[in-house]
């Protein structure tokens, strides 16, 4: 398997690896498994009272790809509101990374991490609807 340049870099050097307080108000996780490998991975957002991501954590216990993808989601939520956090697709991971086809369901569970974080932190604030935010 030929990794590109970019994967191997994260993959040494990888962004926000760790673990944020998940009963913390202002966290949300989103933990997600690839059945197609048995990978998992997990990744949090801390949400500043602006609705900025603040901070991001992962872990992933799954090849190259998988933390690679974990690793540049990241870097990529910090500064970012929910809503947009929400529009990370996977091709654009899959692209910043190149990565082969067999590897595409890496950062199909990056974007999927992401989604359920941001969806449980919303849970927590009793966002369900995507605009509920005033009254809270
Ligand atoms: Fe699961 Fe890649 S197949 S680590
Ligand atoms: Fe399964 Fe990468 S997460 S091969």
């Amino acid at each position: 398997m030929a990794y590109s340049k970019k994967v191997i870099e994260h993959y040494e050097n990888p962004r926000n690896v760790g673990t944020l307080d998940k009963d913390a108000g202002d966290v949300g996780t989103g933990m997600v498994g690839a059945p197609a490998c048995g990978d998992v991975m997990r990744l949090q957002i801390k949400v500043g009272a602006d609705g900025i991501i603040e901070d991001a954590r992962f872990k992933t216990y799954g090849c190259g790809s998988a933390i690679a993808s974990s690793s540049l989601v990241t870097e990529w939520v910090k500064g970012k509101t929910l809503d947009e956090a929400m529009t990370i697709r996977n091709s654009q991971i899959a692209e910043e990374l190149e990565l082969p086809p067999v590897k595409i369901h890496c950062s199909v569970l990056a974007e999927d991490a992401i989604k359920a974080a941001v969806e449980d932190y919303r849970s927590k604030h009793g966002q369900g609807a995507q605009h509920a935010a005033d009254s809270a």
